[in-house]
């Protein structure tokens, strides 16, 4: 077996004595993409920021590419060069045009050359369909455009992994579809993705894996076909009947 990209082996997390991950166990394959879904509270960012490192974990381990990231000596910093994170709010830098945003990390993290750095950015950008935005600043950009800028930025550094949280949930309906086409594109090119999402019609096309939290655990995992159509336990079914019933599962 291919070694996972990324492993997560019994991981724990509380806050103030409350238990938000439980036993968490995930492996993320090369050049797969992997579905947070469940309900809101459920532990899906948190899950990511663990990942990230952005949250310390209480137990349990956390592998990237076979190194264990949760431990003491590890790199904090050298880790969170490997990972892109896309948040909700798409957090461009309003003062820098979008080439300047794409380039800032490969330039003053990866030590990249301004010149290597534009080409990359721009052939980046024309390719999901945001060439023609390189040189504006971004309140001159509809949201799904901002949003696509900041994915865009953060592949820009040719990251191992790609964690997405809710990254259409501050869109209007008819911006979605096109960031959505990002991540699909994104994953033709074969980059590992874990993303958290609402949209369930779009983690049943695009993911390789469903994680359904629910309560912190990993209740149920398996291919989309098998999560959505046939799930096995009783919350899932319930929690995709209340979904089906406000109209986010065709
Ligand atoms: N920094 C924090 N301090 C205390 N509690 C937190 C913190 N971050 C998250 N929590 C709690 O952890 C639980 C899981 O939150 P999390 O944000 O991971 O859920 P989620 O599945 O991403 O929800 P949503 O779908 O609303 O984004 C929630 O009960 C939340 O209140
Ligand atoms: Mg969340």
């Amino acid at each position: 077996m291919t070694e996972p990209v990324l492993r997560m082996e019994s991981v724990r997390k509380t806050f103030g004595g409350t238990v938000v991950l439980r036993d968490v166990d995930l492996d993320v394959a090369p050049h797969t993409v992997t579905a947070l879904i469940g309900a809101s509270g459920s532990g899906k960012s948190t899950l990511l920021r663990c990942a990230n490192l952005l949250e310390e974990i209480d137990d349990g381990a956390i592998w990237l590419d076979g190194e264990e990231i949760t431990d003491p000596r590890t790199d904090e910093d050298a880790v969170r060069r490997r990972i892109g994170v896309v948040f909700q709010a798409y957090n461009l830098f309003p003062h820098m045009t979008v080439l300047q945003n794409v380039t800032l990390a490969p330039r003053r993290v990866h030590g990249v050359s301004r010149g290597e750095a534009e080409q990359r950015a721009r052939e980046l950008l024309e390719r999901l369909g945001l060439g023609a935005k390189a040189d504006e600043y971004p309140d001159r950009l509809s949201g799904g455009q901002q949003q696509r800028a900041a994915i865009i930025r953060a592949v820009a550094v040719r990251p191992r992994l790609l964690l997405l949280d809710e990254i259409t949930a501050a869109l209007d309906p008819e911006l979605v579809g096109e960031v959505l086409d990002v991540v699909r594109d994104l994953k033709e090119d074969g980059m590992t993705m874990v993303l958290a999402t609402h949209e369930m019609s779009f983690a049943r096309e695009v993911a390789d894996q469903v994680c359904f939290l629910d309560g912190g655990v990993v209740l149920e995992r398996g291919a989309p076909e098998a999560v959505f159509e046939d799930p096995r336990e009783e919350r899932t079914r319930r929690f995709l009947r209340r979904i089906v019933e406000a109209g986010r599962l065709a």
